[in-house]
């Protein structure tokens, strides 16, 4: 993994808000024109309305015109080798091939790399709604 894929989901880590869970965690997504995507989660007083860095990095990609996920960077601050929880597995997954890399960081560098297909087996997929 590039390093500044790394440094982007460490950086981003930096600017989340997450005042109630105090866990921050950033992500980063490179799309398939190369540019790199990142995100903090977000939390708000109503606790379930709050959402992970992973979506912020996949609403940031789509906002900048890019469409497809090659490699993703997760980091938390107060865990080794965060996975991205089940809903952002499937919004990974909606945009990104089974085969596709996620780096699970610690706060020096990547940990454990998985790819979606092992996080989401038998996802559901755009396919079935044709
Ligand atoms: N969180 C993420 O942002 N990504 C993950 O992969 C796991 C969990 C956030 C959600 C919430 O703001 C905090 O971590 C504690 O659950």
């Amino acid at each position: 993994m590039s390093h500044e894929l790394f440094e982007a989901a460490r950086d981003a880590m930096a600017r989340c808000h997450a005042p109630y869970s105090k866990f921050p965690v950033g992500a980063a997504i490179r799309g398939d024109d190369g540019r790199i995507h990142a995100g903090a989660n977000i939390e708000i007083a109503s606790y379930p309305e709050g959402w992970c860095a992973e979506t912020t990095a996949i609403g940031h990609m789509i906002m900048a015109g890019g469409s497809r996920i090659l490699e993703v960077a997760v980091i938390a601050e107060k865990m080794v080798a965060c996975t991205p929880c089940g809903g952002c597995r499937q919004r990974l997954a909606e945009f990104a091939d089974a085969d596709v890399k996620v780096h699970l960081c610690d706060m020096q560098g990547v940990v454990k790399t998985v790819t979606i297909g092992e996080l989401l087996p038998y996802a559901f997929e755009s396919a079935a709604l044709k």
